[in-house]
């Protein structure tokens, strides 16, 4: 499966206003996250106090790569490995999507349209799908 160009298209045009509000996007994020699912909040028991700036820096990379994610395989590695430490499973990827979407949706107002949230909501799926089946295998070695 690839990403449409349509999505292609339009994550690139929304990139820099997601990337100038990347931290208040993740850290709305979290807000909703822990609100609505919280036994999420267990998973990140031991995350540093600055795990929102990861999550806002990984977005933004993403966001810029879209269009050439192989730049993103040496970042794929390393969340998959935490992931899979921090008991990261296939079920909390649409919790996480959802939450990231309505964050968006919050901190972008107006400029975050039906197209533009479609838009995201097939990236992140795409990067999630993705991860998990890089944890899947790693939880299989392990
Ligand atoms: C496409 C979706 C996701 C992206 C882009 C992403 C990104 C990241 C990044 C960049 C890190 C830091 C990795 C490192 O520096 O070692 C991380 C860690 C982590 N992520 Fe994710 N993540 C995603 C989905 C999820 C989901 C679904 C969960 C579960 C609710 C989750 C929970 C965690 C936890 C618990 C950590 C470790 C935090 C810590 O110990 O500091 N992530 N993630």
């Amino acid at each position: 499966m690839s990403l449409s160009q349509a999505t292609i298209d339009i994550v690139k045009a929304t990139a820099p206003a997601v990337a100038q509000n990347a931290e208040k996007i993740t850290t709305r994020m979290y807000e909703i996250l822990f609100a609505d699912f919280p036994e999420t909040q267990s998973l990140f028991e031991n995350a540093a106090g600055d795990q929102h700036k990861k999550l806002a820096g990984a977005i933004t990379a993403y966001a810029a790569n879209i269009d050439n994610l192989g730049a993103l395989s040496k970042a794929v590695e390393k969340m998959a490995a935490t992931h899979i430490s921090a008991k990261v499973k296939p079920e909390h990827y649409p919790m996480v999507g959802v939450s990231l979407l309505g964050a968006i949706k919050d901190i972008l107002g107006e400029a975050a349209t039906e197209d533009v949230i479609n838009a995201w909501k097939e990236a992140y799926f795409f990067l999630a799908d993705i991860l998990i089946a890089r944890e899947k295998e790693l939880y299989a070695q392990a």
